[in-house]
């Protein structure tokens, strides 16, 4: 069952909660009501004080509890999703005969719906696609928006199988409050461009804009749309009475491409219920879990999901690199300069002092420079070297810091000089409508 506890509990407070609307509204004004109301503001905003407290993680809001960091077991916990364990890793090497990719090896993408059917599938002969996107609501990316990108082309290439992004220019239209819709299909026509960079392959791969292609899956959003109540929506979503009715309509729109019949130009035909996975960061959860419930009720397979963990900001651990606070990211048009800056002054776990640094050992456990370490340093014998001389204090943060901006600059450095190379008619090739007849070579 995928509806989970939490979302049934919802529904039937949402429910109480009309009755109590209800109830109310038969009785005539009085100075009781008028207490009684009172009192139920008072109630719903103690409520709203003591959850602000609590880890909240959905697509559109990631913040730890008190400040701390994000605990990922309660995610996953919440979620209902499974934890990607080594034996999957090993079943990826076995598989694709080729090391797993350093955010595998690392626990970056930590969690799973499904990955494990989608490798017996695999092994028996069958196909899959991949899935993913990007809300484009900014011009320049930063590091934490590249890695699904990054994981998305590594598994197209070790699988060899095709890879379809998706541009939410729609979205984030919808849940800006400054943007028009031009600017975010042109923002969109920019992020491609980063997305190019990390290496996609252009006959195995799809792009589009939820704008520009609306015709294309089409029919299913209006589909999935049909299964899913204003109830389920809220209680996944939390939309409020005040929010553009919009944005109600957009789910399913973010759900249609786990469907392979979405795209008839791509799996027309003997492919249409080929198997999906999704790369993603685990915030886009909710979208899925709402894609897989629909999914027996139209007869099409569940999306399977692989998900990741969130960059954090290098001020702490807080939460997920921000795009509003060009302090806490790295962009990928930042200059070594910038990268070298910005880096010193990450939050450390080391000490003060060398004397301090030598006695006690770095706290790598909210030492942001090493955490990125384990995120882009490819080597996982210097990576080790690193975790021990600097955890038990014969390394200093220095070092570290510098050998951080050595890893961060050359991930850099390559996404300028690949982004660089992307002309308009790249774009326009990623982006034509077409069947991509070497798809699965
Ligand atoms: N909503 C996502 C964002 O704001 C974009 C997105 C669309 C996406 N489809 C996806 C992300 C599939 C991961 C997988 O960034």
């Amino acid at each position: 069952m995928i509806e989970t506890m939490e979302e049934k509990a919802i529904q039937e407070i949402k429910q109480l909660l009309q009755l109590v609307d209800q109830k109310l509204s038969s009785i005539p004004s009085s100075p009781m009501k008028h207490d009684l109301i009172h009192e139920i503001k008072q109630w719903s905003d103690e409520k709203k004080e003591s959850e602000s407290m609590e880890q909240v993680v959905n697509p559109y809001e990631v913040s730890a509890k008190d400040g701390g960091k994000i605990d990922y077991d309660k995610i996953v916990e919440k979620f209902g999703c499974k934890r990607v364990d080594q034996s999957l890793i090993d079943r990826v090497h076995r598989l694709t005969s080729r090391d797993p990719h350093v955010f595998l090896r690392r626990g970056v993408f930590f969690a799973h719906r499904d990955f494990n059917e989608i490798l017996d599938s695999f092994e028996r002969g069958d196909k899959f696609y991949l899935y993913t996107g990007r809300g484009p609501s900014s011009e320049a990316l930063h590091l934490g928006h590249l890695i699904p990108f990054m994981f998305t082309k590594y598994l197209q290439e070790a699988f060899k199988v095709p890879v379809v992004i998706q541009l939410t220019d729609d979205e984030k239209f919808m849940w800006s409050k400054t943007l028009k819709v031009e600017d975010t299909k042109r923002l969109a026509r920019e992020n491609i461009k980063d997305i190019i960079a990390c290496g996609f392959d252009v006959e195995k791969t799809f792009i589009f804009s939820n704008i520009e292609h609306a015709g294309t899956f089409y029919e299913n959003t209006l589909k999935i749309g049909k299964c899913v109540t204003v109830n389920k929506a809220n209680a996944i979503f939390g939309f409020a009475g005040e929010d553009p009715v919009g944005k109600m309509g957009f789910p399913p729109v973010q759900a249609a491409p786990s469907f392979a019949s979405s795209f008839q130009h791509l799996f027309l035909g003997k492919d249409n219920n080929l198997r999906c996975l999704i790369p993603c960061a685990i915030d886009q959860d909710p979208y899925f879990r709402m894609t897989r419930d629909v999914a027996p009720r139209l007869d099409y397979s569940k999306p399977a999901l692989i998900e990741s963990k969130f960059l954090p900001s290098l001020k702490a651990m807080n939460g997920k690199m921000s795009a509003s606070n060009p302090n806490s990211a790295i962009y990928v048009t930042d200059t070594t300069k910038d990268i070298k800056k910005k880096v010193n002054s990450a939050f450390s776990g080391g000490k003060d002092n060398s004397t301090e640094q030598e006695n006690a050992g770095a706290d790598l456990e909210v030492d942001i420079p090493f955490k990125y370490l384990s995120f882009f340093l490819d080597d996982d014998a210097e990576l080790e070297h690193i975790k021990k001389e600097y955890g038990e204090g014969r390394m200093l943060s220095g070092p570290v810091k510098q050998r951080l901006t050595e890893v961060l600059t050359e991930v850099v450095e390559k996404h300028r000089k690949a982004r660089a190379a992307v002309t308009d008619e790249m774009v326009n090739a990623f982006m034509a409508v077409r069947p991509l007849p070497k798809m699965f070579d």
